[in-house]
């Protein structure tokens, strides 16, 4: 048996990443569940004008998740309990003093790096900068405190798939075109050094050196160079092709000791900190909000399941690891999902957000009862999706242009209504813009919801979870068996989108 209690009120914990959206709810839960925790120094970089302290403060303090467990654990007892040290992933040791960095080396016995740039297609140097060097700089400062790290990746590096992936897949050498154990195609030191040679020759011929402001088509050039290289060995985009490399960094590194925990699409709470607590556009919000605008044609695979998982699993798995770690029986990888023992299939998902949207309509949500449309879903292959999309910006255009005659032939006879015809034309190209949106999100999540097909094993976590105490197993709690989806997306995600995420009018298609 494994004493989480015990686990975390010895050893001192370093946390990188303490601001984003699976940080704050692990900072919540550590406050919440295990208030005598031994002590946590949180690391992050100053950003528009503000002090790390001022970060924490307030991007994190006064956050929704830390606000509903800070009364409490006692605000008083923050600074006794948390150091926030200034540093950035972008550094050698992650920036941090060298004085710090003497008063931890030692003390700290896990190191968590949180930090991440989740962007799909951003230039790939910016990607780089978190994901790969800020891995590099990560390993350092560990090496530096004789700690030990626990990574977080994203199961997504598998990249292309169609089945079953196995937490026990090696992680040096992988690209998702292997051709088995023993093609030696790829190695990810050669590819770091030719992406870095790229990266510096787009520079070099635009007279730029990096932190320059770049030019749009600069810009252009690094996000396409990302994508083109992360296609051609098979994965999905620069995201998990850099998460793959910063992976690779570590899985090479010799005697250290590490876990990389890879959670799925991370989702609203189940229950913790709030239920349906979710922030941000990255994850799956945008698809919801799709939804539940009433979007009716899907280009989705009706037989493959959405690889989520809530931000509570998530950030309790990360501890689980931690705790396993720092008991030195940690696996490699622990993959965080919840289709290997209860997958929601596209098909039956966008039905059940459909019915939703129908029953909202006809309910009369805010009082008033609306027409509620009398067809179903219908799922259409990429291609038919495509010509949809430029059939209805064909005609968006032609009747911008009927607005536009219509508009000048009344201002040329001063007949009334111009005003009228006017918001129309305004109208139109609303619609249009959103049009366009609604389609790159669908691109965006494409070979999330039809090219591929995921089913994450996660059997580690499953086994490291029964081997807490019972007591542990309550506060960590590890059960996606348990989930009743349709309760779960319509009260929790949906509610949680409604509540914490502003409406995004652009995706109201
Ligand atoms: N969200 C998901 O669905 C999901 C799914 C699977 C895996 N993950 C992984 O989980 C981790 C956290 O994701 P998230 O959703 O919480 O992301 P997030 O909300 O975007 O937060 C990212 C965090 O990384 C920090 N960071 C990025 N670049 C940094 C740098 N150069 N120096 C210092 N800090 C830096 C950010 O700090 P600043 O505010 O200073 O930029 C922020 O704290 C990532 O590694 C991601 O790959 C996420």
């Amino acid at each position: 048996m494994i004493d989480a209690r015990d686990t975390l009120g010895r050893h001192e914990i370093l946390l990188i990443g303490a601001n984003g959206f699976l940080g704050k709810v692990l900072l919540a839960l550590l406050l919440a569940r295990f208030p005598h925790f031994r002590h946590l120094h949180v690391v992050m970089r100053p950003k528009r004008r503000l002090s790390p302290q001022q970060r924490f403060e307030r991007e994190v303090l006064a956050s929704p998740p830390l606000e509903a467990v800070l009364e409490r654990f006692g605000r008083s007892r923050i600074p006794e309990r948390i150091t926030v040290h200034a540093g950035d992933l972008g550094e050698p040791d992650c920036g941090l003093s060298e004085e710090a960095l003497e008063a931890l080396a030692g003390r700290v016995g896990l190191v968590i790096n949180c930090a991440g740039l989740v962007e799909f297609f951003p230039p790939v140097d910016d990607s780089f900068a978190t994901n790969v060097d800020g891995v590099e700089h990560v390993i350092g400062l560990v090496r530096r405190l004789g700690a030990k790290l626990l990574h977080v990746s994203t199961c997504f590096v598998c990249g292309e798939a169609d089945g079953l992936i196995e937490e026990s897949e090696p992680i040096l050498g992988f690209y998702p075109r292997r051709k088995g154990p023993r093609d030696q195609g790829f190695r990810h030191d050669r590819e770091i050094r030719y992406m870095r040679e790229r990266i510096a020759e787009i520079y070099h011929a635009a007279g730029l050196n990096r932190g320059d402001r770049r030019p749009r088509e600069i810009t252009q050039k690094l996000s396409d160079l990302g994508l083109q290289r992360a296609y051609q060995w098979g994965w999905t985009n620069t995201y998990t092709y850099t998460k793959s490399l910063g992976e690779q960094l570590i899985a090479a590194e010799e005697d250290l000791e590490y876990a990389i925990v890879r959670p799925a699409i991370v989702e609203a709470a189940l229950e913790f900190p709030l239920p349906g607590w979710v922030e941000g556009g990255r994850t799956a919000v945008p698809l919801v909000m799709m939804a539940m605008s009433g979007l009716r044609h899907w280009a989705v695979r009706e037989d493959a399941p959405m690889e989520v998982v809530p931000v509570d699993l998530a950030v309790s798995a990360i501890l689980i690891a931690g705790v396993m770690l720092l008991n030195g029986c940690a696996e490699q990888v622990y993959h965080v999902s919840t289709a290997d023992v209860n997958p929601i299939y596209y098909g039956d998902l966008i039905r059940m957000l459909y019915r939703e949207y129908r029953r909202r309509r006809r309910s009369g949500n805010g009082g008033f009862r609306l027409p509620v449309p009398p067809l179903g879903v219908r799922v259409l292959t990429p291609e038919e999706a495509r010509r949809r999309g430029e059939l209805q910006q064909k005609t968006i255009t032609l009747l911008q242009q009927w607005a536009t005659d219509t508009r000048r032939l009344m201002e040329r006879n001063g007949l009334p209504g111009v005003q009228g015809v006017r918001r129309l034309a305004t109208r139109l190209r609303q619609t249009g813009l959103r049009i366009m949106v609604r389609d790159q999100a669908l691109d965006l999540y494409r070979p999330f919801m039809h090219d591929n097909r995921f089913i994450f094993e996660s059997e580690n976590i499953r086994a490291a979870w029964r081997r807490l105490r019972e007591e542990d197993q309550r506060k960590l709690p590890w059960n996606p068996e348990q989930i009743d989806w349709r309760d779960y997306w319509i009260n929790r995600e949906v509610e949680g989108v409604r509540k914490w995420v502003r409406a995004e009018s652009a995706l109201g298609v």
